[in-house]
């Protein structure tokens, strides 16, 4: 397993940014979820009371209890209706105390002084967006740089909400899915793309990639667009969005995070605009979005498959013809390193870039 030291990515294990933790499905039940990212355990729950989303360490500080594994036989699972969530709160399956969603103890059942402060475990701020759960992982403890991962569209009722695609863990630091965003050389390969015209930019967390030209499987002649223009960016480190306007308009949103250093958790989604082009989706909208939703997810594990078997590439061997992959890499690197640092970073990348013998997208 390759690690951030090995890519020389600075002095964070894990980078700065919004990461997905789970789809809102999977917190769409009354049991909490043990999750395992950035090299620790977690416990994931929708609060019974609010509906508010709470994520706690996973280990009671009383004598380290996962409070989200699975328990079938404590009396506080079965006394509780199958689940260990009371409220907005989540008692230990071991000796009954009682976590609050701040992550202070608020009940011991067979100690009536007072709980010790210390009785604390720690809760991470969390939101939901998008159909998922989110959370601002940050080295430093600082707060948010940008804001949170969403789109007008999700609410919009003339578009196709998406369910994620869950692609399971990847063996493979996300420095090599990083690459893909400079990569211009795969797209014909990889993608059945002839690519017209082709960029990529980066300013401050935000490397885009903008390209447009005929593709083998995402587009149509009969009244679409033969031509997929696609206006892909990673918004910080874990999150890509990209718009496409080829099949149908649509914006493909690819999630990855760390679980340990050198693999990653991958999620797949495509928002679709009402195929019928009616202002209220229909059910046969749904179903031509799902079925474009899974044309996409092919596309996507042409990639994927690739990077199951590679090795970790440390210093490509790239020439001119290929993107900006250097570029790219230095991009990165501003998400492993303290933010008084960024600026060094960005001055070595920021701009746009267009590799040689090909067409700039924006001319
Ligand atoms: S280990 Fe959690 S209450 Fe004892
Ligand atoms: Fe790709």
């Amino acid at each position: 397993m390759a690690t951030s030291q090995d890519y020389r990515l600075g002095d964070f294990t894990f980078p700065r940014g919004w990461f997905m933790i789970a789809t809102s499905a999977e917190v769409n039940t009354h049991k909490p979820l043990a999750l395992r990212f950035f090299g620790r355990d977690f416990a994931l729950y929708r609060g019974q009371e609010t509906g508010r989303i709470v994520l706690l360490d996973a280990y009671c500080p009383h004598m380290k209890t996962h409070l989200a594994a699975r328990n079938d036989t404590s009396y506080v699972i079965i006394d509780g209706g199958g689940t260990n969530v009371e409220g907005d709160s989540i008692r230990c399956p071991y000796h009954a105390w009682r976590f609050g969603p701040d992550g202070q103890c608020d009940d011991i059942p067979y100690h009536d002084g007072p709980i010790p402060k210390t009785a604390c475990i720690k809760s991470w701020p969390v939101t939901e967006s998008l159909g998922a759960i989110w959370i601002w992982h940050d080295p430093e403890g600082g707060e948010p740089q940008w804001d949170h991962p969403s789109l007008p569209q999700w609410h919009d009722p003339a578009w196709v909400q998406w369910q994620f695609d869950d692609l399971g863990t990847l063996e493979q630091h996300p420095q090599e899915v990083i690459d893909n965003i400079c990569d211009y050389g795969h797209l014909g390969p990889i993608h059945g793309s002839t690519v017209e015209r082709y960029e990529n930019e980066f300013r401050g967390h935000v490397a885009t990639q903008r390209q447009c030209g005929p593709h083998r499987t995402l587009v149509r002649e009969d009244g679409g667009s033969p031509i997929l223009h696609t206006d892909t960016s990673y918004h910080g480190p874990g999150v890509l969005i990209s718009h496409l306007t080829g099949y149908y308009d649509s914006i493909l949103m690819i999630t990855h995070t760390p679980i340990e250093d050198g693999t990653i958790k991958v999620w797949h989604a495509l928002l679709v605009k009402s195929p019928s082009d009616s202002d209220k989706v229909t059910v046969q909208d749904t179903i031509a979005a799902r079925q474009f939703q899974h044309a996409s997810l092919l596309a996507f594990m042409q990639d994927f498959e690739v990077w199951t078997n590679k090795a970790p590439c440390f210093n490509g061997m790239f020439i001119p013809s290929d993107g900006p992959f250097m570029k790219a890499r230095l991009w990165y690197k501003q998400f492993y390193n303290p933010r008084e640092r960024v600026q060094e970073f960005l001055d070595q990348c920021e701009g746009v870039y267009v590799p040689r013998g090909a067409t700039a997208y924006s001319g």
